[in-house]
C-alpha cells in the first residue's frame, strides 16, 4: 500500500481534473489503492460548497468510470473530498491554505502531512504557485514529505524551462519534484523497455546493423476543440513531440540501464537526447515539416479548418502537424533516421513505434513475390490498440514457391483486461516516491534543445504554412524528409494498409 499522503489540486475544476485525474483517483479507489486515510483536497475559484463539490465530483467520475458507479465505493471516495476554494492571485489565500492542511487546521479529520500539490494549472502559473507555497512554508518536509507535481510544458523554450527550473529550485529539491509527461504512463510504453531488455532476441539487431529506420506516429482525429489559447502558443511541435515523442525515442533507442530505478533509467534517456545531431539553421527544410489542417469530413461529418476554429486569430501560424526527422549520433544508431510525426484532424487516431529491419543481404526470392520484396517490421502500438507485431515473410503452402508476408501478433491486454489511464499509475507513483517515470529537468533541457532551432526558424519564416484536408493523413510534402525514395510513412499496425 502506498504512503498516506493528502493530494492538493490546483485548478481542480479544470479539464484536465475532471476528464483525467479526479477519475483516475477514483478508479484507484475502486481498485483498492488508496489508503484509508488518503485525502483529496479540490481546490478552485469557484463558490462551491461542500455539497457541491462532490455532486460535480459524481458527475465526472460517472461519465468516465469504466463501469457503473458502485455507490458504496463512491461513498468512501467523496469522504475523501474538500473542497477549498481559492483564486491563485488572492495574497491572503496562502495563509489559509497552510491553516487549512495543518493538522489543528482541518476540523475533526486530520489531514495526512504528507502533502502532494498537483499544479494542473496554466504553465504560467507554475513558478508563481510553488513561490507562495514556499513562502508560507509549505514545502519544508518537518511534518511528511512534500511534493509538487508538474503537468507539461515545462517552460516554452530552453530559456524560459531555465526560468522555470531556477524559480522552482528555490523552493524544492530536485527529488520534491515531478515532472509529469503521461506517456511514460501508458502501459505499452512501458512495454517497450521490458520488450527489448527482459528479451534477448531483438536486443543483438537493435542497432544500425540491421534498422534501417524507425518511425514514431502519434496521430489523432481530434482538432483543436476550445483550447486554442493554449494551442496557439504551443503548435504539435511543443505539444507532442518536444514531450511525448521525443520520450519514445529515448526509451526505443537507450542503452540497457544499470537497473530500473529512476536515476538509471533517466541517465540512459539523457545521453540519448544529448547524442541527437543538431540541427543546423540551414537543415531545418531537411528535417522538418509542418502544416496546418483546412476543412474535411471526419465521422462522415464536415469539420472546420484550424484557421475557423474557436479564438484562433486570422493571421495564426501555429502547426497542426508536425514532423521531424533526427539522427543520434552514437555507436549503436549512426546514421539511422528517426522519424517523428504527429498531427490533429488525421485519418485515424493511432500512436504506435513502428522499426523497419534492412534487407537480407543477398535477396534469393525475389521473383518469387508478387510484387517488391518487403522487409522486416516490428511494430509497438500504443493506442488504440496495446499490441506487438513482428513481420515477416513466408512462404505460401503449396507446391508453387511463392512467399507472402505474414505476422506474429501479440495483443498485450487481453480481451477481459480493462485499460488503465497513464493517470492511474502516475498519481499512485507520486505517493509512492517512485520518480522512474516522470522527468528529471537534463531531460527537459535537451529535449527544449533538440526542437529550439526548428521552432525558431519557423517563426522567423515568412513562408505559408502548407495546409493538409482534415481526416487525411497529412500532407504528400512531408515525404521530402525520407533519406530514401521508396521510404513511407507507416500508418497503419496491421499489413494490408501499409
Ligand atoms: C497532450 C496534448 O499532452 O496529449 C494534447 O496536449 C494531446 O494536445 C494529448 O491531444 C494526447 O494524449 P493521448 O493520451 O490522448 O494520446
Amino acid at each position: 500500500m502506498s504512503d498516506l499522503c493528502t493530494y492538493v489540486i490546483f485548478g481542480a475544476t479544470g479539464n484536465l481534473s475532471r476528464l483525467k485525474l479526479i477519475p483516475a483517483l477514483y478508479h484507484l479507489e475502486v481498485a483498492r489503492k488508496l489508503p484509508a486515510e488518503t485525502r483529496i483536497v479540490i481546490s478552485g475559484r469557484r463558490s462551491w460548497n461542500q455539497e457541491k463539490c462532490i455532486s460535480e465530483v459524481r458527475q465526472w467520475v460517472s461519465e468516465r468510470a469504466r463501469q457503473p458507479l458502485d455507490e458504496e465505493l463512491f461513498s468512501r471516495f467523496a469522504g475523501r473530498i474538500s473542497y477549498f476554494r481559492g483564486d491563485l492571485s488572492d495574497a491572503s489565500m496562502w495563509g489559509r491554505l497552510k491553516r487549512y492542511l495543518e493538522p489543528e487546521g482541518h476540523g475533526l479529520t486530520q489531514l495526512p502531512q504528507n502533502i502532494a500539490f498537483y499544479m494542473s494549472i496554466r504553465p504560467a502559473d507554475f513558478g508563481p504557485v510553488v513561490e507562495r507555497l514556499g513562502e508560507v512554508e509549505l514545502l519544508q518536509q518537518r511534518r511528511g514529505w512534500r511534493r509538487v507535481v508538474i503537468e507539461k510544458p515545462f517552460g516554452y523554450d530552453l530559456q524560459s524551462a531555465h526560468e522555470l527550473q531556477q524559480s522552482l529550485s528555490r523552493h524544492l529539491r530536485e527529488e520534491q519534484i515531478y515532472r509529469i509527461d503521461h506517456y511514460l504512463g501508458k502501459s505499452t510504453v512501458q512495454n517497450v523497455l521490458v520488450f527489448r531488455f527482459a528479451n534477448t532476441l531483438l536486443e543483438p539487431l537493435w542497432n544500425r546493423h540491421y534498422i534501417e529506420q524507425v518511425q514514431i506516429t502519434h496521430s489523432e482525429r481530434i482538432g483543436v476543440g476550445s483550447r486554442a489559447a493554449y494551442y496557439e502558443d504551443s503548435g504539435a511541435m511543443r505539444d507532442m513531440i518536444q514531450s511525448h515523442l521525443l520520450q519514445l525515442l529515448t526509451l526505443v533507442a537507450m542503452e540497457p540501464p544499470v537497473s530500473m530505478e529512476a536515476e538509471s533509467l533517466r541517465d540512459e534517456k539523457v545521453k540519448v537526447l544529448k547524442s541527437v545531431r543538431p540541427i543546423g539553421d540551414d537543415q531545418v527544410d531537411r528535417h522538418a515539416f509542418r502544416a496546418r489542417y483546412s476543412k474535411g469530413v471526419i465521422d462522415d461529418e464536415e469539420v472546420a479548418a484550424y484557421l475557423d476554429e474557436e479564438s484562433v486569430p486570422a493571421d495564426s501560424t501555429t502547426e497542426t502537424y508536425a514532423a521531424l526527422k533526427l539522427y543520434i549520433d552514437n555507436w549503436r544508431w549512426q546514421g539511422v533516421p528517426f522519424y517523428l510525426r504527429t498531427g490533429k484532424r488525421m485519418a485515424e487516431r493511432q500512436s504506435m513505434i513502428s522499426i523497419c529491419f534492412r534487407h537480407p543481404p543477398q535477396q534469393l526470392f525475389r521473383n518469387m513475390a508478387a510484387g517488391p520484396l518487403k522487409q522486416n517490421w516490428v511494430i509497438l502500438g500504443i493506442q488504440p490498440c496495446d499490441c506487438l507485431r513482428v513481420e515477416m515473410t513466408v512462404k505460401e503452402s503449396g507446391l508453387d514457391m511463392a512467399i507472402r508476408q505474414t505476422s506474429l501478433d501479440a495483443s498485450l491486454r487481453g480481451v477481459q483486461q480493462e485499460k488503465i489511464d497513464a493517470y492511474e499509475e502516475l498519481l499512485l507513483d507520486v505517493m509512492d516516491g517512485d520518480r522512474a517515470l516522470f522527468l528529471r529537468y537534463d531531460e527537459v533541457e535537451y529535449a527544449w534543445g533538440i526542437v529550439d532551432p526548428v521552432i525558431r526558424s519557423w517563426r522567423r519564416s515568412g513562408e505559408a504554412i502548407p495546409e493538409y484536408t482534415a481526416g487525411s493523413w497529412g500532407p504528400q510534402e512531408s515525404r521530402r524528409l525520407f533519406d530514401k525514395s521508396e521510404q513511407h510513412w507507416r500508418h497503419s499496425i496491421t499489413l494490408e494498409n501499409d
